[in-house]
């Protein structure tokens, strides 16, 4: 754990240029506004109130914009009017975005900077887990369109990432269960022993920073194999769908009552249940992964989730054919990840509902 711990870099190849993540504890006892060429700042409006003295000089940079971290806001009409600002306040070539939030902001930013002129640079300091340890990396935006999730997108990596942990620290219970409902992912499509040792120290992750960050390490650099080899997410990245189709499902069913993190986190233990009733995996998997899945999800299990409403977003994921669900799922004695074709029949939507009513949602 201790060598983890005190790597202070890790660099990126992407087809757009390499790009480092640098890990940055004192950043907010010096926040300075950027000294590269003008920079105009989305900052997510809650971490504008949290840390008004520490980001002071951005605060108060004529060309800085808040972002309510909405669901809503992340989609293409919300966004219009940001793009109006910029184009205001005379956004040039030569200029760059810098992001300060979680992974609504980041989406609104990356899909901006790869469109607005074509392209313009980014940067970003991501301010909740999931963006620490999951989402800063991989150079996808996501986009909604009414209820449908992520339907909009586009790849451009930040050419910069500043990870300051202290921001963890204000962040609500549900937005680290969220964090961590990524890293339990990228664990398990790391393999069961990445994802056991993972579980021997899940109960560590809310109480202790330094544990959370070698794991925020950790899984920055499970998924850096997959996205330098695979950035468009054209074949061996799509495993990392994993709990994600259904997770997606869940969240516009709920409308997005479920944080997306534990949404994931459903739809690992979703897709686990229901890759043992298909017969592709052994129920030991399902049953190794399910406690901490569960205790990770456990505080949204009174949420209702309508199974036709999941069923109706399920069928629209834009990873399908136009016949067939393309679902991951854990599969043989190894619970490796891949990419089955599933037929939206009768067997598979009772195999939803049992699951559902298995966990009481
Ligand atoms: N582009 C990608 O690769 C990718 C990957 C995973 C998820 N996502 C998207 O990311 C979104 C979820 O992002 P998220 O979980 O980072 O949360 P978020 O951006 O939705 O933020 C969650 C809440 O935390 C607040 N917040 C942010 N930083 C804070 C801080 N330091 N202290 C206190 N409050 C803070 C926000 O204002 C918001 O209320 C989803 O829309 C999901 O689809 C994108």
């Amino acid at each position: 754990m201790e060598t983890l711990l005190m790597l202070e870099r890790i660099t990126i190849k992407s087809n757009s240029g390499p790009y480092d993540v640098e890990f940055a504890p004192n950043l907010l006892n010096n926040f300075v506004a950027s000294e590269e060429g003008v920079t105009h700042y989305l900052v997510d409006s809650n971490v504008a109130r949290m840390y008004t003295n520490q980001l002071a000089s951005v605060l108060s940079d004529p060309y800085t914009l808040l972002i309510e971290a909405t669901e809503d806001n992340k989609s293409i009409d919300s966004i219009i009017p940001v793009i109006e600002q910029l184009v205001n306040n005379n956004f040039k070539r030569d200029h760059l975005l810098l992001a300060i939030g979680g992974g609504i902001v980041q989406d609104i930013t990356c899909f901006i900077a790869s469109t607005l002129l074509r392209g313009v640079e980014w940067r970003f300091v991501p301010t909740t887990l999931l963006a620490q340890a999951d989402s800063c990396i991989g150079s996808k935006s996501s986009i909604n369109l009414g209820n449908v999730k992520n339907i909009l997108g586009t790849f451009l990596p930040p050419k910069k990432i500043w990870i300051c942990h202290e921001f963890l620290n204000t962040l609500e219970r549900k937005d680290i269960q969220s964090g961590i409902g990524e890293i339990l992912k990228v664990h398990a499509i790391a393999g069961p022993e990445a994802f056991d040792l993972l579980k021997q120290d899940f109960s560590k992750l809310i109480s202790d920073r330094t544990t959370l960050l070698h794991y925020i390490k950790e899984a920055l650099l499970i998924k850096r194999k997959y996205i330098e080899v695979d950035e468009y997410d054209k074949s061996s990245r799509n495993i990392f769908n994993y709990g994600h189709s259904f997770g997606h499902a869940i969240e516009s069913a709920t409308n997005f009552r479920v944080p997306h993190g534990v949404a994931v986190t459903i739809g690992m233990d979703m897709a686990n249940h229901i890759a043992v009733m298909r017969g592709h995996l052994p129920a030991e998997h399902r049953d190794r992964m399910h406690d901490v899945l569960s205790q990770n999800y456990f505080d949204f299990k009174n949420i209702p989730i309508n199974p036709d409403s999941m069923m109706r977003a399920l069928l629209k994921d834009k990873k399908n054919t136009a016949t067939e669900l393309m679902l991951i799922f854990p599969v043989g004695e190894k619970a490796s990840m891949q990419r089955v074709s599933v037929a939206p029949e009768e067997d598979f939507y009772s195999q939803c509902v049992q699951f559902l009513q298995g966990i009481g949602a």
